[in-house]
């Protein structure tokens, strides 16, 4: 694992975007693997940026995100299908049908099933990942086995507090408990790995990561094992390194 430590979430995020970036210009045909939560979101908007700016295209680039929420159709502004549109897809030249975000609602075994058919059909370049402050990657919490593909996942009650604060009001009912979510073979799968990491709540998480022997209890130290994996902290999500 290659360990970049930067200063703060400017530089991870000018950092993260730069990698993006080297990808889609170097292959405009790429399989990007994205990620949400509030980490990406400021290097969303630098690659927003620099498409408006520098003309990038995203024209033949296809994306695959890596969760979603289970009960939230992709309009509900809490989806992360929204998320994604909002933040990144709706300011780039980027092909609707070129977007792909499990769907949370109907047949999720169905559901599951065709998106590793997509995943299979389709090798991911780059997949870009946040981390839970208890390790998880995706929506694949403590304990989810390493051979996991995309499947369906109760969140931990320390995961549905975490993520309370991006609902509306904060408000901790709101939060789905449940969610679907590519599997650790499914990232691990992907030719290259970049993950941000930002805050001191994030330092034991990456300390588990990087450094601890790897176990299922922390997902993200399956990339131990990965053979091209980026970890971009700042300086206080490394604090324990
Ligand atoms: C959610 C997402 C993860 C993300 C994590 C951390 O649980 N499913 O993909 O990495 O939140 O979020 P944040 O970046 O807001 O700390």
């Amino acid at each position: 694992m290659k360990v970049i430590v930067v200063k703060n979430y400017e530089e991870a995020s000018q950092k993260a975007c730069e990698i993006m970036l080297d990808i889609v210009k170097s292959n405009p045909q790429a399989n990007l693997g994205l990620a949400t939560g509030s980490t990406p979101v400021r290097m969303y908007e630098l690659m927003r940026e620099d498409h408006k700016k520098n003309g990038t295209s995203y024209k033949d680039i296809k994306t695959f995100n890596l969760d979603e929420y289970f009960g939230l159709d992709q309009s509900h502004p809490q989806s992360y299908h929204y998320f994604m549109c909002h933040n990144l897809f709706n300011e780039l030249d980027i092909n609707m049908e070129n977007v792909h975000v499990p769907k949370g609602q109907g047949n999720i075994d169905e559901e599951c099933e065709s998106y590793n058919k997509l995943l299979q059909e389709n090798p991911i370049d780059i997949q870009l990942l946040g981390i839970g402050s208890n390790g998880h990657i995706g929506f694949n919490e403590p304990g989810t086995p390493f051979d996991s593909v995309t499947h369906k996942v109760d969140l931990k009650q320390s995961t549905i507090e975490d993520n309370a604060r991006l609902f509306f009001d904060g408000k901790i009912e709101d939060v789905p408990t449940q969610a679907v979510s590519m599997g650790i073979a499914n990232i691990m799968a992907a030719k290259k790995v970049l993950l941000i990491a930002c805050g001191e709540g994030k330092a034991k998480a990456v300390y588990g990561m990087a450094e601890a022997p790897k176990t299922i209890d922390l997902p993200a130290s399956a990339l131990q094992d990965h053979p091209d994996c980026i970890l971009i902290a700042d300086e206080a999500a490394a604090s324990l390194l």
